[in-house]
């Protein structure tokens, strides 16, 4: 049988590829987004600046102090590849979200396992470059590679996950195919950034045979619930283990934390709880809390949900904080390794 013998979760914000210098340009974005999501609740931006103006994160905002936390939020991003180097899994099972990359609103699937041969990784095409928020594009190197690359699909593993899921109760979506650039899909370049991620930055584009499983974390109205993740990936952790053969398996939980509000007393008692195995507080996760960026933690607690039992220990790597503007916009940044 299948044995899981490596799990990791870990953040995937482009901030982590923008020089600090840089992080300011998508502070025109934060000013006028109109709904920023903190707390279960949503502020304006002159609201929240108001509302955390008492906490003094200004002092967070100077060149150096960005650049040492960008520096570890990478180091940490290093470590876990040197341990996946380390661990040389045969074959991965990458849970993460889409955003506009692959679906838009003419078809959005709650949960979607994908089991193509292949799995393309492209550069943004000019005309999509040109369409994406100030500062997005300048990160792209962190998730996609100057040139486009096809990274092995296993389409067998993809099958045998899809039927055990559904047997258990699970509808899932099925794909075997990743949309070409479409004008519809505002930056579908092949497989989403939390995916992409994974290859450049853990994998160093030497992508070996896996399965992408896409949560509709972002977008209302059918993002599954916590709890629902959970269970998926307790259901996708008892198909791996199911899967005959001797293959050692990873699992990666790719997003999070809290964004593009921080809020790290969120982001310490999550990260607490994914390390502590405690399903009570990631199922019980109030929704309101898990919008935008933050929705992106559904991601990890399906991977939580799917290494239990697999007899590996938890480790925190790192938590850092990577705040871009005095109202606390910018990413939490959190790393766990399972072993
Ligand atoms: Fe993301």
């Amino acid at each position: 049988m299948a044995q899981i013998v490596l799990g990791m979760a870990l953040s995937h914000t482009p901030q982590m590829h923008t020089p600090p210098e840089q992080w300011r340009l998508r502070i025109a974005a934060d000013e006028r987004n109109p709904a920023h999501h903190f707390r279960g609740r949503t502020y304006t931006w002159p609201e929240l600046l108001a509302l955390r103006s008492p906490e003094g994160l200004d002092r967070f905002l100077s060149l150096q102090e960005k650049t040492q936390r960008l520096t570890r939020a990478n180091a940490a991003v290093e470590r876990l590849a040197a341990i996946y180097r380390d661990v040389r899994p045969d074959i991965a099972v990458i849970i993460g979200n889409d955003q506009h990359e692959l679906y838009v609103e003419d078809l959005m699937p709650a949960m979607t396992i994908y089991w193509g041969e292949e799995v393309h990784n492209c550069p943004a095409r000019d005309d999509q470059a040109q369409r994406m928020p100030a500062g997005i594009h300048l990160a792209e190197a962190g998730h996609a590679p100057p040139q486009a690359l096809v990274h092995p699909g296993h389409p067998a593993l993809g099958r045998h996950l899809i039927e055990h899921v559904i047997a258990e109760g699970f509808d899932v979506a099925h794909s075997q195919w990743m949309r070409e650039a479409d004008q519809r899909i505002s930056f579908s370049t092949g497989a989403p950034h939390a995916f992409g991620f994974v290859y450049r930055n853990i994998m160093a584009d030497r992508v070996i045979p896996h399965v992408p499983v896409i949560l509709n974390t972002f977008y209302p109205p059918n993002q599954p619930t916590a709890r629902r993740c959970h269970a998926f990936g307790q259901a996708l952790g008892r198909a791996i283990r199911a899967w005959p053969g001797d293959a050692r398996v990873a699992i990666f939980g790719s997003g999070g934390l809290s964004h593009f509000v921080i809020d790290e007393d969120f982001d310490r008692a999550f990260l607490s709880a994914i390390v502590q195995g405690d399903a009570c507080h990631l199922t019980q996760l109030d929704e309101r809390l898990l919008q935008a960026g933050t929705s992106e933690c559904k991601n990890w607690i399906a991977a939580a949900g799917a290494l239990e039992g697999a007899g590996l220990q938890a480790e925190l790597i790192d938590q850092v904080a990577c705040y871009r503007s005095p109202a606390g916009t910018g990413t939490g940044t959190g790393f766990v390794c399972w072993r």
